[in-house]
């Protein structure tokens, strides 16, 4: 080792805590980094007075692209290196249900993208709405496959076809066509295209990749999200078949996601900075009091991990209103809030 030791205590990795991070109205608003992330990400990897670096993780509900394609673009955006073992979007845990349904429905996001992750992920059988669409197109009477999609789709004869499960991988860029679709095959018989079950509880299961019912986007005010399209699918459900609607969602605030990101967390701390031990404390900041505060305190609450929630003024939660879930500490961004995590460490 050639360093001084002023430079080997600017690179001492700490191994007492670490940082979590969402994404949307914490780093980035609308595909545009919020300005004071970089900063952020800056003294996080050593440019600050204690002569630290402290290792962190990014936890978002979003999606659409695959991890290794969302972290090049976050890359740019923070203009430092982001990697997919320090990285866990709302889809990431589906990689787990892979080996249990063979012909999934996979709905949401751009064009063909969530088709090549749900493969990448190792589903077999991957069945798109344009699919449907492409094999009978009076299935959406008010939605026709433009050319591209109509080249990209996959027709085969779905009357023949068992759908096992509907996982909904990203936000819906056509909620009719796609509500009509879903919602046949959740009254069918099995998955089973053109068929009604008898009393509508043959259908096969449907998974959402996050329950966010309003997000911050480049708008001034929220955006409706997933957790709106699934609360609109269970109304929807009920008004037609006068049945409950049973649906499941991944992502925060579910345990599971906390969990998941517990154990990479660790592996990202052994792998990149050797460091065996689990943290005393990780700090999660977050913009949404629903799914970032309310997982991270009952995470907290009910593991024997030690998670404090910091609430950012840049998003979902507005200023002035009172947040369903109390946060240990609000400040204005996510440079406050790391600022705040290592004050309480100093
Ligand atoms: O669609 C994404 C959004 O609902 C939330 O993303 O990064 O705030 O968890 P994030
Ligand atoms: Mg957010």
């Amino acid at each position: 080792d050639t360093s001084t030791p002023e430079q080997a205590m600017e690179t001492a990795v700490t191994d007492k805590f670490a940082l979590a991070f969402d994404i949307d109205g914490v780093l980035i608003r609308g595909g545009t980094v919020i300005p004071e992330a970089i900063e952020a990400m800056k003294t996080l990897n050593g440019q600050n007075e204690y002569g630290i670096k402290v290792p962190y993780i990014f936890v978002t509900n979003g999606g659409g692209k695959t991890e290794q394609e969302r972290c090049v673009q976050l890359s740019k955006q923070l203009q430092q290196e982001v990697s997919p073992g320090q990285f866990i979007c709302g889809h990431t845990p589906m990689r787990e249900m892979a080996e249990r349904y063979h012909t999934v429905l996979v709905v949401g996001g751009e064009g063909e993208k969530c088709r090549q992750v749900a493969e990448g992920y190792g589903f077999k059988d991957v069945v798109t709405p344009g699919d449907i669409i492409k094999d009978n197109a009076d299935t959406t009477p008010f939605r026709r496959l433009t050319n591209e999609e109509f080249r990209n789709s996959r027709a085969r004869n779905f009357g023949e076809t068992e759908i096992d499960a509907i996982f909904v991988f990203a936000d819906s860029r056509d909620w009719a066509a796609d509500q009509q679709i879903i919602l046949d095959l959740l009254m069918s018989k099995n998955g089973r295209l053109g068929t009604r079950s008898e009393n509508f509880d043959e259908g096969p299961p449907v998974f959402f990749s996050h329950n966010d019912v309003v997000w911050s986007a480049s708008h001034d005010l929220t955006r409706i999200g997933m957790g709106a399209l699934r609360v609109s699918l269970e109304a929807m459900f009920k008004a037609v078949t006068g049945k409950e609607l049973q649906t499941t969602a991944f992502g925060k605030p579910q345990l599971g996601t906390f969990e998941f990101a517990t154990r990479l967390l660790q592996q990202w701390r052994k792998d990149t900075h050797a460091i065996d031990s689990p943290p005393e404390t990780v700090y999660f900041v977050g913009d949404t009091p629903e799914s970032d505060i309310r997982g991270t305190n009952e995470y907290n609450e009910t593991s024997d991990n030690n998670w404090y929630s910091i609430l950012v003024r840049t998003g979902v939660y507005q200023e002035g209103t009172e947040p369903r879930f109390q946060p240990k500490a609000t400040v204005d961004n996510v440079l406050g809030a790391v600022k705040h995590a290592m004050a309480l460490e100093a």
